[in-house]
């Protein structure tokens, strides 16, 4: 197929290029470099020269992204492109509003356009967990049907695209011009290339697996835990950390199973929940390092636990997560930090 990878630079839309191209797919990367990294867009293109291209663009210049779709004639769009911290969007939430519906809809208008007007066939956007907030009682694990009730402007952002997406794959259907629209609402997602080319590079970094390496790799003094007084068993948050190569699998499933004219939404997680504390633990195993915690207040917008039920896309995708030792998630990431340091080094 001729994907459009949007975020493409980024953590996770890198894995997911790289894993499209081994597949033997054509690639368009697509990213406007504020969060992420040309040198994995360098390393793909030296070694697909013949399947990939970047772009530097914003998603919401509308005339850049049409002209791209039509120029490598693109079917196929997987929207990672997004500002994607809980915390940054508490504090800013018209920017989170401004780039993720703003700029998203820009995109939208492209893949509307395309082709002569006849617009993309399949998009797959990258939800979150993040639309479910702080779940019901009876609802851990998250099953979809779960309320989607964010704590986050994030999550609202996300929860929101969820929704136009929908009205727009409606209209299509409508015009009797189908789309296939999947919607991955993923829950933590963590870990490294294994062949150890790509890797996670967040600045500012706030995810919790990469801090805790980071840490123990002497790069900061210490870190935080954010809240040890919640009702969960050690008093520490619980979420679910997904394999990125588990993740883009479930990507290439959507893009292979759903058909034009299907609507779907699935959540990708293990099905299992660590706490904070636990996951620090595995840090400490594998990385061989004791290092500095400290223990602070709870953080605005943080749900208390979340984790997966992955029944639905186990049925309908036949998904499964295949990496589901934590310790093997911590190790693939503590490999790709230990040669890289200071990450990528291009910024
Ligand atoms: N990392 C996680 O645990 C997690 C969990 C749930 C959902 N997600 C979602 O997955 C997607 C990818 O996350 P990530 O961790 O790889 O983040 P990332 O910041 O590494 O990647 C996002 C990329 O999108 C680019 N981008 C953002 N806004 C853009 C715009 N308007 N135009 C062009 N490029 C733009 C950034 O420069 C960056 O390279 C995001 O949509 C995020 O919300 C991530």
């Amino acid at each position: 197929m001729r994907i459009l990878v949007t975020g493409g630079a980024g953590y996770i839309g890198s894995h997911a290029c790289q894993r499209l191209l081994r597949d033997g797919h054509h690639v368009v990367a697509i990213d406007n470099l504020h969060r992420g990294h040309i040198t994995p867009m360098n390393l793909l293109a030296a070694e697909y020269p013949d399947q990939f291209a970047f772009i530097e663009s914003d998603l919401g210049e509308t005339p850049t992204v049409l002209e791209t779709i039509n120029k490598h004639n693109l079917d196929t769009v997987m929207h990672f492109g997004a500002l994607a911290y809980v915390g940054e969007s508490v504090d800013d939430p018209l920017w989170y509003y401004r780039n993720n519906i703003v700029s998203g809809i820009g995109l939208l208008d492209a893949c509307d356009a395309a082709h002569d007007g006849k617009g993309i066939s399949r998009f797959i956007f990258s939800s979150s967990c993040a639309t479910y907030g702080d779940p019901p009682e009876g609802m851990i694990p998250v099953p979809e049907h779960c309320p989607q009730s964010p704590t986050s402007p994030y999550g609202s952002t996300k929860l929101h695209f969820e929704h136009i997406l929908k009205e727009y794959a409606t209209q299509r259907q409508r015009e009797d011009n189908p789309i296939a629209l999947t919607m991955l609402r993923y829950f933590n997602v963590a870990g490294s290339d294994r062949t150890g080319v790509l890797g996670e590079d967040h600045a500012p970094e706030t995810h919790l697996i990469p801090v805790a390496l980071n840490t123990a790799l002497g790069k900061r003094e210490s870190m935080s835990i954010f809240g040890t007084d919640y009702p969960t068993p050690d008093g520490t948050n619980i979420r679910d950390y997904v394999h990125v190569e588990d993740l883009i699998d479930a990507h290439v499933r959507a893009m292979d199973r759903i058909e034009i004219g299907q609507v779907e939404a699935f959540n990708v997680g293990i099905g299992k929940g660590y706490s904070v504390r636990e996951i620090l633990d595995s840090v400490r195993r594998v990385s061989g390092v004791d290092f500095p915690v400290h223990e602070s207040e709870r953080r605005a917008g943080d749900a208390i636990a979340l984790y997966n039920d992955p029944t639905r896309i186990k049925s309908a995708l036949g998904w499964d997560a295949k990496i589901t030792d934590i310790d093997e998630v911590v190790g693939s990431a503590w490999s790709w930090f230990q040669k890289h340091p200071n990450g990528y080094g291009d910024k």
